[in-house]
Parts: structure tokens; sequence; C-alpha cells
């Protein structure tokens, strides 16, 4: 089959598509003729060498896919062939075949394409964890959502106005401010017109927020401690601003009876992942059928262009998904 190689580790000119061997096929999986895939910042990562795959994952980049079933393992029941899926993947996306167990697919709502469908697991499974499953969100809760127009920012802030939440946001430029609060967002600040900390407290009244869902890391962590509520939850999803924090003043900590909780989704056990994908299919694919929740999708990219949507990712040009369709 083809599929997105690495020539050598190193920057978007080393991709190209090549040959690769078919993805071997259990009992309990689906073997998936890809028709899309979406980036995410892992790719980049792992392009340059400095993410590898767990241990038995494909080494060809892609976490996630869209597309028809070809074939089943004897054990899957669900799927035939024929029927459209997409679902998480610990790699190998960017291919014509993947292999998938067949509890971390989800049957793609009538009314989505493929491109759409690719735009969801990563993005809209990420945040439905970090906010439900280990933010413990609730009806009413305020939640501060930094890189607010990334993929898992824009899922991040649906989930919260769907829930009965407040979305409060965080971005670098207006556009992205803009479409933030179309999504859904009360509030929107662009981080790069002044600290967002005191902002936070002057809209909640000095409350805070319940939640923040943070990808920045070391370079907010003071902010967060004086904008987040008591008893308030962070998680941590990314380090984008960096590991080690300079300033680190426990007593706020301690003062806010707050939590702070890391996470990776790409390393969890197959047994998480497929409880996790069974608990968002059921609060989420209704509302992606009724037009509740959408995939928000910045561009659509032919794979022969994997280096140049490469490039604009790590532009941070994007709102939402940049996907590749397998062609
Ligand atoms: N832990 C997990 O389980 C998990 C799962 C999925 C994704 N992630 C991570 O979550 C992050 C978002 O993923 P994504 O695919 O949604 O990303 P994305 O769409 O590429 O968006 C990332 C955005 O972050 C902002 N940003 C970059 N550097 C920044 C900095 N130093 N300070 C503040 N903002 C910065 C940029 O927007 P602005 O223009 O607003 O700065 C950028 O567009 C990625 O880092 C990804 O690796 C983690």
């Amino acid at each position: 089959m083809k599929a997105v190689l690495v020539k050598s580790p190193g920057d978007a000119d080393q991709l190209y598509i090549g040959e690769a061997p078919m993805p071997e096929t259990g009992d309990g999986d689906l073997l998936v003729r890809v028709k899309a895939t979406a980036l995410n910042r892992a790719d980049l990562l792992q392009r340059r060498g400095l993410y590898p795959p767990p241990p038995g994952a494909s080494d060809i980049i892609g976490l996630e896919m869209a597309g028809t079933v070809v074939s089943r393992g004897k054990r899957c029941q669900r799927f035939q062939p024929g029927d459209r899926v997409f679902g998480l993947l610990p790699g190998g996306g960017y291919a014509e075949y993947v292999a998938i167990p067949e509890g971390m697919t989800m049957p793609i709502p009538d009314n989505l394409s493929f491109e759409e469908a690719a735009a969801i697991p990563e993005a809209f499974l990420t945040a439905f964890q970090a906010l439900h499953w280990l933010g413990g969100f609730r009806e009413g809760h305020i939640v501060l959502i930094h890189a607010g127009a990334s993929g898992v920012g824009t899922a991040a802030i649906q989930l919260v106005r769907e829930g009965g939440g407040r979305a409060i946001v965080t971005a670098g430029s207006e556009p992205k401010l803009q479409v933030c609060r179309a999504l859904g967002a009360t509030d929107a600040f662009n981080y790069k017109q002044g600290p967002f900390a005191e902002k936070v407290l002057e809209v909640t009244h000095g409350h805070g927020a319940d939640i923040i869902i943070d990808f920045v890391g070391a370079s907010y962590l003071d902010q967060n401690l004086t904008a987040i509520a008591v008893d308030g939850r962070m998680v941590v999803l990314s380090l984008l601003g960096g590991s080690v924090a300079e300033r680190f003043d426990m007593r706020k900590l301690m003062r806010k009876r707050a939590r702070i909780e890391g996470s990776t989704l790409r390393g969890r056990s197959l047994e998480y992942k497929i409880k996790l994908t069974t608990d968002f299919s059921q609060y989420a694919l209704p509302r992606f059928h009724s037009g509740a929740l959408k995939p928000v999708i910045d561009r659509v990219f032919s794979w022969k262009e994997v280096s140049e949507a490469h490039r604009y990712m790590e532009a941070n040009k994007n709102i939402g998904k940049i996907i590749l369709r397998i062609d």
C-alpha cells in the first residue's frame, strides 16, 4: 500500500509518499480503507524523531482516520465491509489502509463527510476526556480554554456550551478570537495583548475558572494559578510554552485548594481508549447528527501536499483541524 513516510528525521520536506507493508489485522480488528486523516501537533514531533510511537503501534504517522471497512476479524460484530467508520489510532493514519480494534471505531453520522469525521477523534475525545473524565465538568462551570482556536480548543468550547457551562478562551489573533466567540465562548482574550489572569477574574466577578484546559504549561502556570477558582482543576495537555516554570508559588495552589493533572491520550491502554470512545459516542454522536456539535475544519489538503500541510500547522495558522484527503 501507499503511505506517507519520512526520509530522515527533520523538517516537512522529509515527508514523501512511498510503499509500506499492509497492516496486520488480528481477530478483533477491522481493516479500513482510509479516506481522510487529520494533522496533530504530535505528528510534527514524530516527523522530527522526537515522539516515537508507543510499543506495538505502526511507525507511520497519523493518530486518527475516517474510511470504509474492507474486512473484519472473526471476533468483530458491529461493522460490516462497506460501513463508514472513524476513530483514534495509536499511529498509521497517513496511509491507504489501517488496522484498528473494532472497539475503537465509531460509525460516521450520515450527515458527515469522511473529511468532517476525520476532524473529530483526537480533538473531541481529548476535550471530552479533559472536561468530563478529568476535570469533573458540570453544568454552570466556568472553563478557561487556552489555544481556543486549536483543534482541541474548538472542540472544548462546543462541549462546554453543550454541557451548560461557560467557556472563556485565550488565543493569539482577532480572527481566532472571533471563531471562538461564534462557537460559544462568552469571553475571548488575545494573550499577545497582555496578561489574561486578571481579565478572567474580572469577567467572572472574582470567581475564576472552575476548570482550566491548558496547552501552554510553564509560561502560563503563575497566571493560571491566579485565574483558577477555589477547588478548581487544571488539566495540562501540552507544554507549548515550555516545561520548566520559573515561578511556581505553591501558596496559590494551596489557598485555592487547586488540583493540577497532566494527561496524554496516545499512551493510554487500549481498554481505556475503548471505554472513552464508547462513552464519547453515546454523548456526542447524536449531537453531531443533529448539528449541535460540529467538527471545525480549517483546510483540506490532498495527502500529496502533506509537506505543505505540516508547514501550515507549524506556522500556527490553522483555526480548527487540518485534514489530509487520502486520494
Ligand atoms: N495530552 C493529550 O492527550 C493531547 C491530545 C491531543 C492534543 N494534545 C496537544 O494539544 C495541543 C493542541 O492540539 P491541536 O492539534 O488542537 O493544536 P493546533 O490546532 O495545532 O493548535 C495549537 C495552537 O496553540 C497555540 N500556541 C502555539 N504555541 C503557543 C504558545 N507558546 N503559547 C500560547 N499558545 C500557543 C497556537 O494558536 P495561537 O495563534 O492562539 O497562539 C496554535 O495554533 C497540541 O500541543 C497537542 O500536542 C494533547
